[in-house]
Protein backbone atom coordinates (compact mmCIF):
# COMPACT_ATOMS: atom_id res chain seq x y z
CA UNK A 1 0.00 0.00 0.00
CA UNK A 2 1.73 3.01 -0.84
CA UNK A 3 1.59 6.30 1.70
CA UNK A 4 -1.08 8.42 -0.33
CA UNK A 5 -2.00 11.67 1.89
CA UNK A 6 -4.03 13.13 -0.18
CA UNK A 7 -5.06 15.95 2.23
CA UNK A 8 -3.43 15.94 5.87
CA UNK A 9 -5.13 18.15 8.07
CA UNK A 10 -4.25 18.31 11.63
CA UNK A 11 -6.97 18.90 13.99
CA UNK A 12 -5.96 19.38 17.69
CA UNK A 13 -8.86 18.95 21.05
CA UNK A 14 -8.08 18.98 24.26
CA UNK A 15 -11.05 18.59 25.82
CA UNK A 16 -11.42 19.22 29.66
CA UNK A 17 -14.10 17.26 31.31
CA UNK A 18 -15.27 17.69 34.74
CA UNK A 19 -13.35 14.61 36.63
CA UNK A 20 -10.78 12.89 34.11
CA UNK A 21 -9.01 15.39 32.00
CA UNK A 22 -9.77 13.35 29.14
CA UNK A 23 -6.83 14.25 26.06
CA UNK A 24 -8.35 14.07 21.90
CA UNK A 25 -5.22 14.70 19.96
CA UNK A 26 -6.17 13.59 16.52
CA UNK A 27 -4.19 13.57 13.27
CA UNK A 28 -6.77 13.53 10.44
CA UNK A 29 -5.55 12.32 7.06
CA UNK A 30 -8.80 12.26 4.83
CA UNK A 31 -10.71 15.03 5.00
CA UNK A 32 -14.72 15.24 4.88
CA UNK A 33 -14.26 10.84 5.23
CA UNK A 34 -16.06 9.56 8.47
CA UNK A 35 -14.55 7.93 10.66
CA UNK A 36 -17.43 5.15 10.82
CA UNK A 37 -20.09 3.91 8.70
CA UNK A 38 -23.61 5.67 9.00
CA UNK A 39 -25.47 3.71 10.06
CA UNK A 40 -23.60 1.90 12.63
CA UNK A 41 -23.22 -1.57 12.12
CA UNK A 42 -24.73 -4.34 14.69
CA UNK A 43 -22.74 -5.59 17.76
CA UNK A 44 -21.72 -8.93 17.41
CA UNK A 45 -23.88 -9.92 19.82
CA UNK A 46 -27.15 -8.69 17.42
CA UNK A 47 -26.17 -10.01 14.48
CA UNK A 48 -23.38 -12.48 13.70
CA UNK A 49 -22.35 -14.02 17.28
CA UNK A 50 -24.16 -16.81 16.91
CA UNK A 51 -22.82 -18.12 13.89
CA UNK A 52 -19.54 -17.28 15.43
CA UNK A 53 -20.19 -19.88 17.85
CA UNK A 54 -21.78 -22.76 15.49
CA UNK A 55 -18.60 -22.48 13.17
CA UNK A 56 -16.32 -22.37 15.91
CA UNK A 57 -17.56 -26.18 17.07
CA UNK A 58 -16.12 -27.15 13.62
CA UNK A 59 -12.43 -26.06 14.43
CA UNK A 60 -9.47 -27.79 15.77
CA UNK A 61 -6.17 -28.47 15.74
CA UNK A 62 -5.80 -29.61 11.77
CA UNK A 63 -8.05 -26.13 11.06
CA UNK A 64 -6.52 -25.48 7.26
CA UNK A 65 -6.61 -21.77 7.58
CA UNK A 66 -6.75 -20.08 4.08
CA UNK A 67 -5.12 -16.69 3.48
CA UNK A 68 -8.18 -14.31 1.83
CA UNK A 69 -6.28 -11.37 2.40
CA UNK A 70 -3.00 -9.08 3.55
CA UNK A 71 -3.64 -5.64 4.03
CA UNK A 72 -1.10 -3.65 4.60
CA UNK A 73 -2.24 -0.57 7.16
CA UNK A 74 -0.63 2.73 6.09
CA UNK A 75 1.29 4.72 9.08
CA UNK A 76 3.16 3.90 12.12
CA UNK A 77 0.74 1.26 13.97
CA UNK A 78 3.07 1.13 17.26
CA UNK A 79 1.86 -1.74 18.82
CA UNK A 80 -1.50 -2.81 17.98
CA UNK A 81 -3.31 -4.34 21.06
CA UNK A 82 -7.03 -4.99 19.75
CA UNK A 83 -9.34 -4.06 17.07
CA UNK A 84 -13.19 -3.40 15.76
CA UNK A 85 -14.48 -4.06 12.29
CA UNK A 86 -17.27 -2.11 11.30
CA UNK A 87 -18.08 -3.17 7.81
CA UNK A 88 -16.18 -4.26 5.11
CA UNK A 89 -14.20 -0.66 5.26
CA UNK A 90 -13.80 0.17 8.04
CA UNK A 91 -11.15 -1.23 11.15
CA UNK A 92 -10.38 0.96 14.55
CA UNK A 93 -7.33 -0.20 16.33
CA UNK A 94 -6.34 0.37 19.69
CA UNK A 95 -2.06 0.95 19.91
CA UNK A 96 0.30 1.85 22.43
CA UNK A 97 3.58 3.86 21.69
CA UNK A 98 6.28 3.29 24.05
CA UNK A 99 8.43 6.53 24.27
CA UNK A 100 10.79 5.34 27.53
CA UNK A 101 10.63 1.30 28.16
CA UNK A 102 9.55 -0.13 31.45
CA UNK A 103 13.01 -0.90 33.65
CA UNK A 104 12.82 -3.78 35.65
CA UNK A 105 13.19 -3.94 39.09
CA UNK A 106 14.33 -7.57 39.68
CA UNK A 107 12.35 -7.10 43.18
CA UNK A 108 8.95 -6.48 43.80
CA UNK A 109 8.31 -2.72 44.96
CA UNK A 110 4.83 -1.62 45.59
CA UNK A 111 3.04 -4.79 44.76
CA UNK A 112 4.90 -4.31 41.29
CA UNK A 113 8.11 -5.31 39.24
CA UNK A 114 9.13 -2.66 36.83
CA UNK A 115 8.73 0.83 36.19
CA UNK A 116 6.39 2.97 34.72
CA UNK A 117 7.95 3.80 31.25
CA UNK A 118 5.90 6.43 29.26
CA UNK A 119 4.04 6.45 25.92
CA UNK A 120 1.04 7.22 24.69
CA UNK A 121 -2.86 5.30 24.43
CA UNK A 122 -3.88 5.76 20.31
CA UNK A 123 -7.07 4.71 18.13
CA UNK A 124 -6.25 4.90 14.40
CA UNK A 125 -8.68 4.07 11.54
CA UNK A 126 -8.27 2.67 8.30
CA UNK A 127 -10.70 1.73 5.59
CA UNK A 128 -11.11 -1.44 4.19
CA UNK A 129 -8.06 -1.31 1.86
CA UNK A 130 -6.09 -0.24 4.52
CA UNK A 131 -5.34 3.46 3.97
CA UNK A 132 -5.04 5.61 7.78
CA UNK A 133 -8.08 7.89 7.92
CA UNK A 134 -7.13 9.43 11.18
CA UNK A 135 -4.76 8.82 14.05
CA UNK A 136 -6.27 9.62 17.58
CA UNK A 137 -3.83 10.17 20.37
CA UNK A 138 -6.18 9.60 23.71
CA UNK A 139 -3.40 10.18 26.72
CA UNK A 140 -1.52 13.16 27.95
CA UNK A 141 2.23 13.22 27.85
CA UNK A 142 2.93 12.10 31.05
CA UNK A 143 0.28 10.31 32.22
CA UNK A 144 1.30 7.15 33.82
CA UNK A 145 -1.81 5.05 32.31
CA UNK A 146 -1.04 4.88 28.56
CA UNK A 147 -1.35 1.44 28.06
CA UNK A 148 -4.08 0.78 25.20
CA UNK A 149 -5.58 -2.86 25.64
CA UNK A 150 -8.14 -4.97 23.56
CA UNK A 151 -11.22 -3.30 22.22
CA UNK A 152 -14.97 -3.93 21.72
CA UNK A 153 -17.98 -2.83 19.86
CA UNK A 154 -21.82 -3.16 21.69
CA UNK A 155 -23.08 -1.36 18.71
CA UNK A 156 -23.00 1.96 19.59
CA UNK A 157 -19.66 2.36 21.44
CA UNK A 158 -16.25 1.52 21.62
CA UNK A 159 -14.85 0.09 25.13
CA UNK A 160 -11.20 0.25 25.99
CA UNK A 161 -8.71 -0.18 29.67
CA UNK A 162 -6.12 2.61 29.13
CA UNK A 163 -3.45 0.83 32.49
CA UNK A 164 -0.29 1.14 33.70
CA UNK A 165 2.26 -0.90 31.38
CA UNK A 166 2.68 -3.40 34.40
CA UNK A 167 1.34 -5.76 36.40
CA UNK A 168 -0.54 -5.24 39.42
CA UNK A 169 -1.04 -1.37 38.88
CA UNK A 170 -3.80 0.86 37.82
CA UNK A 171 -6.48 1.66 35.05
CA UNK A 172 -9.26 3.18 33.53
CA UNK A 173 -12.21 1.94 31.83
CA UNK A 174 -13.23 4.03 28.91
CA UNK A 175 -15.80 3.91 25.89
CA UNK A 176 -15.68 6.10 23.29
CA UNK A 177 -18.03 6.59 19.89
CA UNK A 178 -16.41 5.49 16.84
CA UNK A 179 -17.72 8.47 14.85
CA UNK A 180 -15.64 11.28 17.07
CA UNK A 181 -12.77 8.62 19.06
CA UNK A 182 -13.47 10.47 22.04
CA UNK A 183 -12.78 8.70 25.54
CA UNK A 184 -15.36 9.36 28.14
CA UNK A 185 -13.62 7.36 31.32
CA UNK A 186 -15.87 5.49 32.97
CA UNK A 187 -14.47 3.81 36.10
CA UNK A 188 -10.52 3.93 37.73
CA UNK A 189 -9.76 0.59 39.50
CA UNK A 190 -6.35 -0.53 41.62
CA UNK A 191 -5.29 -3.52 39.06
CA UNK A 192 -4.25 -3.86 35.20
CA UNK A 193 -7.07 -3.96 32.59
CA UNK A 194 -7.30 -5.02 29.53
CA UNK A 195 -9.48 -6.90 27.23
CA UNK A 196 -12.90 -5.11 28.14
CA UNK A 197 -15.98 -6.16 26.44
CA UNK A 198 -19.55 -4.66 27.03
CA UNK A 199 -23.04 -7.02 27.79
CA UNK A 200 -25.58 -4.58 26.59
CA UNK A 201 -28.11 -7.11 28.14
CA UNK A 202 -27.23 -6.60 31.68
CA UNK A 203 -25.77 -3.69 31.03
CA UNK A 204 -22.52 -5.32 32.79
CA UNK A 205 -18.47 -4.72 31.80
CA UNK A 206 -16.12 -7.45 32.23
CA UNK A 207 -12.46 -6.73 31.94
CA UNK A 208 -9.15 -8.74 32.15
CA UNK A 209 -6.10 -7.71 34.65
CA UNK A 210 -2.13 -8.85 33.29
CA UNK A 211 -1.55 -12.24 31.79
CA UNK A 212 -5.74 -12.31 31.68
CA UNK A 213 -5.46 -14.64 35.32
CA UNK A 214 -8.58 -12.48 36.65
CA UNK A 215 -11.74 -10.77 35.04
CA UNK A 216 -13.45 -8.07 36.88
CA UNK A 217 -17.42 -7.30 36.55
CA UNK A 218 -19.18 -4.09 37.29
CA UNK A 219 -22.96 -3.31 36.47
CA UNK A 220 -22.49 -0.34 34.75
CA UNK A 221 -25.67 0.91 36.97
CA UNK A 222 -23.58 1.16 40.51
CA UNK A 223 -21.10 3.65 38.05
CA UNK A 224 -22.51 7.01 39.05
CA UNK A 225 -21.52 10.66 38.35
CA UNK A 226 -20.58 10.65 41.93
CA UNK A 227 -17.32 8.47 40.60
CA UNK A 228 -17.12 10.87 37.21
CA UNK A 229 -17.07 13.92 39.55
CA UNK A 230 -13.77 12.36 41.69
CA UNK A 231 -10.11 13.10 41.14
CA UNK A 232 -8.18 10.60 38.73
CA UNK A 233 -6.51 9.24 42.57
CA UNK A 234 -9.50 7.64 43.46
CA UNK A 235 -11.08 4.62 42.68
CA UNK A 236 -14.49 3.56 42.10
CA UNK A 237 -16.54 0.99 43.36
CA UNK A 238 -15.17 -2.28 43.49
CA UNK A 239 -16.10 -4.53 41.30
CA UNK A 240 -19.26 -7.18 41.56
CA UNK A 241 -16.95 -9.73 41.15
CA UNK A 242 -13.83 -10.80 40.53
CA UNK A 243 -12.95 -14.46 39.03
CA UNK A 244 -10.30 -16.33 38.53
CA UNK A 245 -9.49 -17.38 34.88
CA UNK A 246 -9.07 -20.96 35.35
CA UNK A 247 -7.55 -21.36 32.15
CA UNK A 248 -3.62 -21.07 31.03
CA UNK A 249 -3.73 -22.59 27.54
CA UNK A 250 -2.95 -18.98 26.82
CA UNK A 251 -3.35 -15.07 28.15
CA UNK A 252 -6.53 -13.75 26.32
CA UNK A 253 -5.16 -10.15 24.74
CA UNK A 254 -8.19 -8.93 22.75
CA UNK A 255 -12.15 -10.30 23.43
CA UNK A 256 -15.15 -9.42 21.21
CA UNK A 257 -18.71 -10.20 22.85
CA UNK A 258 -20.94 -12.51 21.14
CA UNK A 259 -24.23 -11.97 23.11
CA UNK A 260 -25.85 -14.78 25.28
CA UNK A 261 -25.88 -17.98 23.20
CA UNK A 262 -28.57 -20.34 21.96
CA UNK A 263 -25.51 -23.14 21.71
CA UNK A 264 -24.83 -22.61 25.76
CA UNK A 265 -28.49 -22.10 27.48
CA UNK A 266 -28.31 -18.19 27.47
CA UNK A 267 -25.13 -17.77 28.55
CA UNK A 268 -22.66 -14.36 27.94
CA UNK A 269 -20.29 -15.70 25.20
CA UNK A 270 -16.92 -13.55 24.33
CA UNK A 271 -14.09 -14.72 21.98
CA UNK A 272 -11.06 -14.25 22.69
CA UNK A 273 -7.39 -14.54 21.13
CA UNK A 274 -4.11 -14.68 22.62
CA UNK A 275 -0.44 -16.26 22.85
CA UNK A 276 1.36 -18.04 25.98
CA UNK A 277 5.24 -18.20 26.37
CA UNK A 278 5.63 -22.15 27.19
CA UNK A 279 8.67 -23.37 29.19
CA UNK A 280 11.57 -20.88 29.81
CA UNK A 281 15.61 -21.12 28.18
CA UNK A 282 16.23 -22.57 24.98
CA UNK A 283 12.92 -25.25 25.28
CA UNK A 284 10.66 -22.12 25.06
CA UNK A 285 8.10 -21.78 22.62
CA UNK A 286 4.92 -19.13 21.76
CA UNK A 287 1.49 -21.16 21.68
CA UNK A 288 -1.22 -19.17 19.89
CA UNK A 289 -4.81 -19.43 19.97
CA UNK A 290 -8.78 -18.75 20.00
CA UNK A 291 -11.17 -19.37 22.86
CA UNK A 292 -14.59 -19.37 23.86
CA UNK A 293 -15.09 -17.86 26.63
CA UNK A 294 -18.16 -17.85 29.48
CA UNK A 295 -18.31 -14.19 30.50
CA UNK A 296 -19.50 -14.80 33.85
CA UNK A 297 -17.54 -17.69 35.02
CA UNK A 298 -14.35 -17.40 32.50
CA UNK A 299 -14.84 -21.29 31.99
CA UNK A 300 -13.60 -21.55 28.39
CA UNK A 301 -16.29 -23.29 26.24
CA UNK A 302 -13.87 -24.48 23.14
CA UNK A 303 -10.42 -23.43 22.66
CA UNK A 304 -8.26 -24.01 19.51
CA UNK A 305 -4.81 -23.64 18.80
CA UNK A 306 -3.26 -21.47 16.15
CA UNK A 307 0.02 -21.96 14.67
CA UNK A 308 -0.02 -19.67 12.05
CA UNK A 309 2.74 -16.69 11.85
CA UNK A 310 2.82 -13.48 10.12
CA UNK A 311 5.82 -13.06 7.34
CA UNK A 312 7.85 -11.08 10.02
CA UNK A 313 7.71 -14.87 12.20
CA UNK A 314 4.85 -12.63 14.99
CA UNK A 315 1.85 -15.55 15.88
CA UNK A 316 -1.04 -14.10 14.34
CA UNK A 317 -3.33 -14.32 17.66
CA UNK A 318 -0.69 -12.21 19.57
CA UNK A 319 -2.74 -8.99 19.92
CA UNK A 320 -5.94 -7.90 17.75
CA UNK A 321 -8.63 -10.18 16.89
CA UNK A 322 -12.04 -9.71 15.31
CA UNK A 323 -14.11 -12.00 13.02
CA UNK A 324 -17.04 -12.39 10.51
CA UNK A 325 -19.25 -14.99 9.15
CA UNK A 326 -18.54 -14.78 5.03
CA UNK A 327 -20.95 -17.01 2.68
CA UNK A 328 -21.32 -19.80 5.86
CA UNK A 329 -17.17 -19.36 6.37
CA UNK A 330 -15.97 -17.98 9.59
CA UNK A 331 -13.29 -15.29 9.41
CA UNK A 332 -10.56 -14.03 11.47
CA UNK A 333 -9.22 -10.64 11.35
CA UNK A 334 -5.34 -10.82 12.48
CA UNK A 335 -3.05 -7.85 12.93
CA UNK A 336 0.20 -9.17 14.61
CA UNK A 337 2.92 -7.05 13.60
CA UNK A 338 4.15 -3.85 15.25
CA UNK A 339 4.98 -0.06 13.74
CA UNK A 340 4.04 -1.41 9.91
CA UNK A 341 1.65 -3.71 10.66
CA UNK A 342 -0.22 -6.13 7.81
CA UNK A 343 -3.92 -7.31 8.52
CA UNK A 344 -4.30 -10.87 7.82
CA UNK A 345 -7.94 -12.30 7.08
CA UNK A 346 -7.66 -15.93 7.49
CA UNK A 347 -10.64 -17.85 6.75
CA UNK A 348 -11.40 -21.80 7.93
CA UNK A 349 -11.77 -24.09 5.63
C1 LIG B 1 17.29 -5.63 36.51
O1 LIG B 1 18.06 -6.54 35.75
C2 LIG B 1 18.19 -6.20 34.38
C3 LIG B 1 18.92 -7.33 33.67
O2 LIG B 1 20.03 -7.73 34.42
C4 LIG B 1 18.89 -4.85 34.24
O3 LIG B 1 18.95 -4.48 32.89
C5 LIG B 1 18.11 -3.80 35.02
O4 LIG B 1 18.75 -2.55 34.95
C6 LIG B 1 17.92 -4.24 36.46
N1 LIG B 1 17.05 -3.26 37.12
C7 LIG B 1 17.42 -2.57 38.18
C8 LIG B 1 16.42 -1.59 38.70
O5 LIG B 1 18.50 -2.71 38.70
C1 LIG C 1 6.69 3.24 46.38
O1 LIG C 1 5.64 3.95 47.02
C2 LIG C 1 6.11 5.01 47.86
C3 LIG C 1 4.91 5.59 48.57
O2 LIG C 1 3.92 5.95 47.66
C4 LIG C 1 6.85 6.04 47.00
O3 LIG C 1 7.35 7.08 47.80
C5 LIG C 1 8.01 5.37 46.27
O4 LIG C 1 8.61 6.29 45.37
C6 LIG C 1 7.50 4.17 45.49
N1 LIG C 1 8.64 3.46 44.89
C7 LIG C 1 8.80 3.30 43.59
C8 LIG C 1 10.03 2.58 43.13
O5 LIG C 1 7.97 3.68 42.77
C1 LIG D 1 0.77 -9.50 41.33
O1 LIG D 1 -0.08 -9.92 42.37
C2 LIG D 1 -0.34 -11.32 42.37
C3 LIG D 1 -1.41 -11.61 43.40
O2 LIG D 1 -1.13 -10.96 44.61
C4 LIG D 1 0.98 -12.05 42.66
O3 LIG D 1 0.77 -13.43 42.59
C5 LIG D 1 2.00 -11.66 41.58
O4 LIG D 1 3.27 -12.21 41.89
C6 LIG D 1 2.14 -10.16 41.49
N1 LIG D 1 2.95 -9.86 40.33
C7 LIG D 1 4.02 -9.07 40.39
C8 LIG D 1 4.77 -8.92 39.14
O5 LIG D 1 4.37 -8.49 41.41
C1 LIG E 1 -0.25 14.57 20.45
O1 LIG E 1 0.17 13.20 20.47
C2 LIG E 1 1.51 12.99 20.07
C3 LIG E 1 1.80 11.51 20.17
O2 LIG E 1 1.06 10.83 19.21
C4 LIG E 1 2.49 13.76 20.97
O3 LIG E 1 3.79 13.62 20.45
C5 LIG E 1 2.09 15.22 21.00
O4 LIG E 1 2.92 15.87 21.93
C6 LIG E 1 0.64 15.34 21.42
N1 LIG E 1 0.27 16.75 21.45
C7 LIG E 1 -0.21 17.29 22.55
C8 LIG E 1 -0.50 18.75 22.46
O5 LIG E 1 -0.44 16.68 23.55
C1 LIG F 1 -7.31 -12.39 41.35
O1 LIG F 1 -8.35 -12.01 42.21
C2 LIG F 1 -8.34 -12.67 43.43
C3 LIG F 1 -9.59 -12.30 44.16
O2 LIG F 1 -9.65 -10.93 44.37
C4 LIG F 1 -7.08 -12.33 44.19
O3 LIG F 1 -7.03 -13.07 45.38
C5 LIG F 1 -5.87 -12.70 43.36
O4 LIG F 1 -4.70 -12.24 43.98
C6 LIG F 1 -5.98 -12.10 41.98
N1 LIG F 1 -4.89 -12.61 41.16
C7 LIG F 1 -4.14 -11.84 40.40
C8 LIG F 1 -3.08 -12.53 39.63
O5 LIG F 1 -4.32 -10.64 40.30
C1 LIG G 1 -0.37 -13.43 2.81
O1 LIG G 1 0.99 -13.53 3.24
C2 LIG G 1 1.42 -14.87 3.50
C3 LIG G 1 2.84 -14.79 3.99
O2 LIG G 1 2.86 -14.37 5.30
C4 LIG G 1 1.30 -15.71 2.25
O3 LIG G 1 1.63 -17.04 2.55
C5 LIG G 1 -0.12 -15.65 1.72
O4 LIG G 1 -0.21 -16.33 0.49
C6 LIG G 1 -0.55 -14.21 1.51
N1 LIG G 1 -1.96 -14.19 1.13
C7 LIG G 1 -2.42 -13.56 0.07
C8 LIG G 1 -3.89 -13.64 -0.16
O5 LIG G 1 -1.70 -12.94 -0.69
C1 LIG H 1 8.70 -0.55 16.83
O1 LIG H 1 9.22 0.77 16.93
C2 LIG H 1 9.71 1.10 18.22
C3 LIG H 1 10.03 2.57 18.24
O2 LIG H 1 10.81 2.92 17.15
C4 LIG H 1 10.92 0.19 18.51
O3 LIG H 1 11.43 0.48 19.80
C5 LIG H 1 10.45 -1.26 18.46
O4 LIG H 1 11.57 -2.11 18.65
C6 LIG H 1 9.79 -1.55 17.12
N1 LIG H 1 9.23 -2.90 17.19
C7 LIG H 1 9.49 -3.83 16.29
C8 LIG H 1 8.91 -5.18 16.55
O5 LIG H 1 10.16 -3.61 15.29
Amino acid sequence: MPFKHTTTASILLILLSTSFVSALNITVYQANVAFAPLPLPYSHADSDGDDIIALFQNLGRNTVWKSIANISFEGDTFEPEGIVRLGPDRYIVSAGQWTEPTVPYNATINGTDRSTGAGFSHLIVFDGEGSRIADATITRRGDIEYHNGGIDFDGKYLWGTIAQYRPNSTAYVYKARPETLEPEPILHYNDHLGGVVHDVQTDRITALNWGSRNASTWDLDDINDEYRASSTSEYTEPPEKIVRNPSHFIDYQDCKFLGHSKHYQNRPVMLCGGIAAIGSGDDAFYLGGIALVDVTTMLPLGEVPIALRSALGIPLTVNPIEASVENGKLRLYLLPDQNHSTLYIMEAQ
